[in-house]
């Protein structure tokens, strides 16, 4: 999977001060602003989740909501948490979000890929995905899969990712 930047209406800039990045998003955040707005938007995997505010995201692109309490302990479970943050010095806004659970070696699969509509279409999920690809090598994990719905499969393909061959290599298996 090859990590570059694509995004035509992203520049990258360095409008927030350093040290206030850092502090605020973390060493490792990834600021970018869109170019048509002006708005800046920032990915971080440090900066805490407001888990209600991460509820009425999710909500936001049609997801049912999920019992705080579980959601906690999932996100506590996954090996990489990541929030994209519409900057603003004192009241930060989720616009999107994405994780990923694994062994933490060796692979990786990305859940929960999310950017509010009303931010949709400006090429933020490139980024996001950008940027999980990322932190994802950081950490040495090169194999990564993802489960996508049919509608947004070409949102991937577009980005490098490969279909499993003829439907052949997956299987699942729901409780109920
Ligand atoms: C899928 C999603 C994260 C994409 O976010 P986004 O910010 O709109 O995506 P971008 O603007 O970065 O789009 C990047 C490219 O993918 C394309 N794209 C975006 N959404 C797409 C979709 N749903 N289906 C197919 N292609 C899509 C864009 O046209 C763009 O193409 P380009 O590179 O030729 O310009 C967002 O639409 C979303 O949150 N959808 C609802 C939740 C969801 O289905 N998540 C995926 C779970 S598997």
């Amino acid at each position: 999977m090859i990590f570059r930047n694509q995004g035509s209406s992203i520049k990258k800039t360095n409008s927030i001060l350093k040290d206030e990045l850092i502090k605020n998003y973390g060493l490792n955040s990834y600021e970018f602003t869109q170019k048509h707005t002006g708005e800046i938007f920032v990915c971080s995997k440090d900066k805490e989740l407001d888990l209600i505010e991460l509820d009425q995201l999710l909500q936001t692109v049609g997801w049912s909501t999920r019992p705080i309490r579980r959601v906690k302990r999932a996100l506590a479970f996954s090996i990489l948490v990541v929030g994209l943050w519409l900057y603003d010095e004192k009241f930060p806004r989720l616009v999107g979000f994405a994780r990923c659970t694994g062994d933490g070696i060796l692979e990786a699969t990305v859940w929960d890929v999310a950017v509010n509509p009303i931010y949709q279409g400006n090429g933020l999920g490139k980024e996001l995905m950008k940027y999980i690809l990322k932190e994802l090598k950081n950490i040495g994990i090169f194999k990564v899969t993802l489960f996508a719905d049919a509608e947004v499969v070409s949102f991937y393909k577009r980005q490098g990712w490969i279909l499993e061959p003829r439907g052949s290599k997956c299987a699942f298996w729901y409780a109920n």
